[in-house]
């Protein structure tokens, strides 16, 4: 748990008055930097995939240590051209959580493959991999875990069941930009790893993604990207380019222009400073909530570093009154802007209705939901922010409380 940087008291005794105007759940943390790179970009010759997207790509990738980068325009992009290339299809079975956004689980349909949901971890939320052994069919192809609010998965334990039974392993690394495991970056390893640059991120392009991996690998995946054709727009058009191309696979269009690299470069020069800031308020919101029995806040594991892209607070129902939904209306009555991560995906009627699911099927996944808020977590927060979200959490609680 993280227990440094907290400077004095939160709450002052006989506290303010509820705060007067909105604080905003996750704003991009933007400035000069990025509208300076974005004009260069307009103002330039080139502004779809070209130079500063390889540039990002090159920088991205030192910066998580991974073997390789492509630069997609989405976290679902990257997450579905990885099974795609990966081969993965009909009749196959994908093994994922249901704590997450639909797009983790929407990629396996649209490649016509079956997400097999399994429950999740009760400290950490993150796909259980007790759950995953019993789930494993002859058709399993691939593991698909996500790094929750930014606390990576237990990724060995998934690595030798997938070892054990031949399956690959593609992550969703949509919140956990910077995070290791064991040491090594999210995102350094062999396997596909897909990370999102969507404006609430840790890293924002307003959109974009990154599938890391193995080169050759991407090689493929970048081809498979851009409607199956050998060269891209750059290699065709730049100066020495050639107008030859050939498609080679009914590709998709996913690729990054390079006014989002040149906002995704800015962004990830700021990234130390970015979590600096995040982990002061994290110890804020912690050492405020910690002792407070109505209050769950949540677990770093000793062998990780959270990215900490989320603040997920649970509620106590035994120590309260009122449930979820209200705290949260309580919360946006004293402006206070929340949000909810995740609607599981097995209450999404989609999901629901096709596979039958029912609430229950998960307990450990629908019980958290049920008792989870998120709370404003972004670099922008000042001081005075973070002191009036604890005031209005410890309010709400404290009135009523059991
Ligand atoms: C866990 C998770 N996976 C995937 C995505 C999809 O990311 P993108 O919007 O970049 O496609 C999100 C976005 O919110 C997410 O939270």
């Amino acid at each position: 748990m993280t227990t440094s940087g907290d400077a004095g008291p939160d709450v002052l005794p006989n506290a303010a008055a509820p705060r007067r105007t909105w604080l905003a759940f996750s704003p991009p943390s933007v400035d000069q930097a990025e509208i300076d790179e974005v004009a260069d970009t307009l103002r330039s010759a080139w502004i779809t995939t070209g130079p500063k997207t390889q540039r990002f790509e090159r920088e991205f990738a030192a910066f998580v240590r991974a073997p390789g980068a492509l630069a997609l325009n989405s976290c679902t992009a990257a997450l579905h051209t990885a099974l795609a290339t990966l081969g993965i299809g009909p009749s196959d079975e994908v093994i994922t959580t249901p704590m997450t956004f639909a797009a983790s689980v929407n990629v396996i349909e649209h490649v016509g493959a079956r997400p097999v949901l399994v429950d999740v971890e009760p400290d950490t939320l993150n796909i259980d991999p007790a759950a995953i052994t019993a789930a494993i069919t002859p058709r399993t192809k691939a593991i698909l875990p996500v790094h929750y609010a930014g606390h990576p998965a237990d990724l060995d334990r998934i690595g030798e069941l997938a070892r054990a039974h031949g399956l690959a392993v593609v992550e969703d690394a949509a919140h956990a930009i910077p995070a290791t495991y064991r040491g090594r970056f999210i995102g350094a390893g062999p396997n596909p790893v897909a990370f999102s640059f969507y404006a609430t991120k840790n890293l924002t392009t307003a959109e974009g993604g990154m599938l890391t991996g193995e080169p050759a690998f991407l090689e493929r995946a970048r081809v498979l990207s851009l409607h199956g054709m050998t060269r891209d727009g750059w290699q065709r058009y730049h100066e020495g380019g050639s107008w030859f191309y050939e498609v080679v696979v009914p590709g998709f269009k996913y690729n990054m222009t390079d006014i989002q690299a040149a906002m995704g470069l800015c962004q990830l020069r700021k990234q130390e400073e970015f979590q600096r800031r995040r982990r002061e308020v994290v110890a804020r919101y912690t050492s405020a909530f910690a002792d407070d029995e109505a209050l769950e806040v949540p677990v770093t594991r000793p062998d990780v570093t959270h990215a900490w892209h989320l603040f997920v607070l649970r509620l106590r129902p035994q120590a309260l009154r009122i449930g979820r939904d209200q705290f949260v209306a309580e919360l946006t009555a004293r402006n206070i802007g929340t949000s909810v991560h995740f609607i599981p995906v097995h209450l999404h009627p989609y999901y629901r209705n096709k596979y039958g699911y029912r609430p229950d099927d998960f307990p450990v996944a629908y019980e958290n939901f049920r008792r989870m808020l998120s709370l404003p977590l972004h670099p922008g927060l000042s001081d005075g922010d973070v002191s009036d979200v604890i005031e209005a959490v410890l309010a709400v609680a404290g009135a009523h409380r059991r």
